[in-house]
């Protein structure tokens, strides 16, 4: 046989290689400014009198970082590999990927150069100038053809439920990202939103919530519709659950976006409007959640003896728990307690380290030790550690700030028998000190967990060596 064909007849995995890798690189790279930024909340001459370090600008390359350069490179990586075990094929335009992927890395050095310089949109999640959005945007698209070009060309006739999820997260985050970048460019590096007024509040919401449910959300069930039954060694619980899920989880996300809006110059139908849809949307969370945790439905034993497994059933409670805390703080009289206090934040981190954060290192501790020709990655122990480093992390984290986020709600709102306010703004920053204190513990625990993570990846990988695997051959279809 000669070489070209032999070369067909294997996976494309050197692109899922490299953005593994790099997931561990930006995790820890973004969780390491995430503490750097929660350590000036409690001491603020960390920011050392500069411009370029101060939190302002620390503060979107935290959330970049962890977002598109640790996140987004897991699910490059992920979504790869899931649509060619299931479509049985090569992926389409393997150059094309590849361009993907030092596209992702170029937009990635960009955002980190650019953001501590001061160059910002001042849209949340958004904030990366014109020049680099047109660079998203050709990625992005490169990236839409790679993945549905390789379900065009599948060997088997059925897709795979987890393939629906990383497509609608494709295709919209393609769509949120063009509609709320529009700008006009007024110089290189400066532009001014294509909307006005509450309509361009309404874009960006619109735009930053279905970030969360479709980059933070869609994405990451993909992963989970793949990595927790093939991890479980079981089916997944219901197949047919799965599919209300998708189109409900889908059809509901859309409608959301005003619950960031409330109590602001939106009409007030359009803000409750969110509300009664961030309400529904706890319904098709918990069936995506369920089906994910009951997949486990007779081998529960092996949560004790698997770590990996452990990442990715206590990632779901993670997400049970956030889909649920979402739904009540978009009720308006809840969010009048919660809005601007750091229960968003302690939301937001149940979210992302709970949820985002575990589901992609039990993904990645499945995926590194495949790639790379070994059995099992080079220390187990070094996963178990990890993992309860990463879960007593989030646990100090969350609570800290439940705690602090209500209690400066409260007393923002406390009046005398006389009507003048209780506390002063001051006093409400002082009572959160020892709560910012914990929450950086918890913060640097997280961080600890990634480095013993990238420890055990770096073994791993420079014990085996890039191993290329076979498509099976595919009768009938
Ligand atoms: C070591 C781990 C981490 C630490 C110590 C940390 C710390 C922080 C801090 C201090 C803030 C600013 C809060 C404020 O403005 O008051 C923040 C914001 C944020 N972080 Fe993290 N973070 C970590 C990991 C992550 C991860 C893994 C993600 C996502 C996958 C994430 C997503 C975010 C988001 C979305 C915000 C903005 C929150 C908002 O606007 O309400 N963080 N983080
Ligand atoms: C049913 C699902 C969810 C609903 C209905 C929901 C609802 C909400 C609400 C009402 C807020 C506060 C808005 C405000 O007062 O400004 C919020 C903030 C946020 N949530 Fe959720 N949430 C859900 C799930 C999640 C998940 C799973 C994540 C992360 C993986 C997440 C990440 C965030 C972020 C990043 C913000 C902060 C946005 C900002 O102000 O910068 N949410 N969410």
């Amino acid at each position: 046989m000669n070489a070209k064909a032999n070369l067909a007849m294997i996976y494309d995995d050197g692109v899922i290689r490299q953005f593994s890798i790099m997931a561990v690189v930006w995790g820890v790279v973004g969780m390491l400014v995430g503490v750097v930024i929660a350590a000036q909340l409690v001491w603020p001459e960390l920011n050392l009198g500069l411009p370029w370090t101060s939190f302002g600008r620390l503060r979107p390359l935290h959330t970049n970082a962890v977002i598109f350069a640790f996140g987004g490179s897991a699910l490059f990586a992920s979504s790869y590999y899931v649509v060619q075990r299931t479509c049985q094929t090569r992926l389409f335009a393997g150059k094309l990927a590849s361009f993907t992927f030092w596209g992702w890395q170029a937009v990635i050095l960009a955002a980190a150069i650019s953001l501590p310089l001061g160059y910002t949109s001042g849209k949340e999640y958004a904030e990366l100038e014109w020049p680099i959005d047109i660079l998203i945007a050709i990625v992005w698209v490169s990236y839409a053809i790679v993945f549905f070009g390789t379900i065009a060309k599948r060997q088997i006739k059925h897709i795979y439920v987890a393939n629906w999820f990383y497509g609608s997260f494709i295709i919209t985050v393609a769509l949120l990202h063009i509609v709320n970048s529009a700008a006009i460019p007024a110089g290189f590096m400066k532009s001014y939103s294509a909307y006005a007024g509450v309509q361009d509040a309404m874009v960006q919401w619109w735009y930053g919530h279905n970030a969360v449910g479709f980059f933070l959300t869609a994405g990451f069930l993909g992963m989970m519709y793949y990595f927790v039954p093939k991890q479980a060694e079981r089916p997944v619980y219901s197949y047919s659950l799965s599919i209300v899920h998708f189109w409900a989880l889908i059809f509901t996300y859309m409608w959301a976006g005003p619950h960031h809006l409330h109590y602001t110059a939106l009409p007030d139908w359009v803000s409750s409007l969110g509300m009664v849809f961030s309400l529904i949307l706890f319904a098709p969370s918990w069936g995506g959640m369920i089906n994910g945790i009951m997949t486990l439905s007779g081998a529960w034993h092996k949560l004790r003896t698997d770590p990996i497994l452990r990442f990715l059933i206590v990632s779901l409670s993670f997400y049970g728990m956030s889909t649920f805390e979402g739904p009540m703080m978009s009720i308006k009289t809840v969010n009048a307690l919660s809005h601007y206090t750091d229960w968003t934040v302690g939301h937001v981190h149940s979210g992302a380290l709970g949820w985002v954060g575990l589901v992609s290192m039990g993904t990645l501790y499945f995926l590194v030790p495949r790639l790379f020709g070994q059995k099992q990655m080079y220390s187990i122990k070094a996963i178990e550690l990890h993992f309860w480093m990463a879960t007593i992390g989030i646990v100090l984290y969350i609570t800290a700030l439940w705690i602090a986020g209500v209690m400066e709600g409260l007393m923002w709102r406390a009046i005398n028998p006389d009507g003048t306010l209780a506390y002063s703004f001051i006093e409400s920053v002082k009572a959160k000190y020892p709560y910012y204190i914990i929450r950086l513990l918890g913060g640097l625990l997280y961080l600890g967990g990634m480095l013993v993570m990238l420890w055990n990846v770096i073994k791993t990988a420079t014990n085996g060596k890039p191993t290329n695997i076979l498509i099976p051959a595919v009768k009938g279809n």
